[in-house]
């Protein structure tokens, strides 16, 4: 993704970040007396749940996977590993915590890429929408593309689903002008939304477009980042900075 980082926030930087909050949380929570197993816990899941901070599948694996694999080999060479005493449930921990951040059900859809901030600057003059109206974010993640749109439509009122419960409270403390669910975003009504916003894959494109035929009012918006619909012709494109496009698909007057 372009959107602007400082170097230290970035890649392979951010991954050091991730293991050294995850070896804090562990080294604090013995220094607070917590037994071995759960302050190992602890740490695992401090990693798990930064790698959502990667952007991707690899990226992540290597963030959630340095603290476990650091202790293994330094505590594997004194020979005093923590696994060995673990109970067999232990392992459910980490996993329990990696299907709450991609649930199952989103699998078929995007997992976790940010909308850059500045993506939709602009896009408001383009594509007016009405005063007080309702946007909403399918899969919004962290809260980049609730943040984005904020920028381009200060005036509308936001609003979120997202599967992962994890991201759903990140996104919640991020976008605090938005009013963010956790839910299926295919369960979700869109009927009363004057833009529906996604960034998914192309897959998810067609889907979307019956969802939106059959859910949206006459004049209401289907946005999509990078991702067109199949065969159907854009109402606008709208060039990003980066050079992606955003497709939107007016729905015709009744
Ligand atoms: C590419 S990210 C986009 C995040 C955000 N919309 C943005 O633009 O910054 C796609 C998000 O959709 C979520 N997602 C995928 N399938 C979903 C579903 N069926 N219901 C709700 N969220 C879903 C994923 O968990 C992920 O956070």
């Amino acid at each position: 993704m372009t959107r602007f980082r400082p170097l230290v926030m970035r890649w392979p930087l951010s991954a050091l970040w991730v293991w050294m909050l995850a070896w804090g949380a562990f080294v604090g929570s013995r220094l607070l007396q917590l037994p071995l197993h759960p302050a190992w816990l602890l740490g695992v899941a401090v990693g798990v749940v930064g790698s959502a901070w990667a952007t991707t599948l690899v990226r992540r694996a290597v963030m959630a996977l340095g603290f476990p694999l650091s202790w293994w080999l330094m505590t594997g060479a004194a020979g005093t590993s923590v696994l060995a005493g673990m109970p067999a449930w232990g392992w459910l921990v980490p996993l329990a915590l990696a299907l709450a951040l991609y649930p199952p059900a989103t699998w078929k859809d995007a997992p976790l890429f940010p909308t850059p901030r500045d993506a939709l600057d602009g896009l408001g003059e383009q594509v007016p929408l009405p005063l007080a109206g309702h946007v909403l974010d399918v899969g919004c993640g962290v809260g980049d593309g609730l943040l984005a749109l904020e920028r381009a439509y200060p005036e509308v009122h936001l609003h979120g689903v997202e599967h992962s419960w994890p991201l759903r409270v990140v996104c919640g403390l991020r976008a605090r002008h938005a009013h963010v669910r956790q839910g299926d975003m295919w369960a979700h009504d869109w009927s009363r939304y004057d833009m529906v916003y996604l960034f998914q894959r192309p897959e998810t494109m067609p889907r979307a477009w019956a969802k939106a035929r059959a859910e949206l009012q006459p004049g209401a918006w289907l946005a999509s980042l990078e991702f067109a619909v199949p065969d159907v012709s854009p109402t606008v494109s709208w060039s990003c900075p980066d050079g992606r496009t955003v497709w939107l698909y007016q729905q015709p007057d009744a």
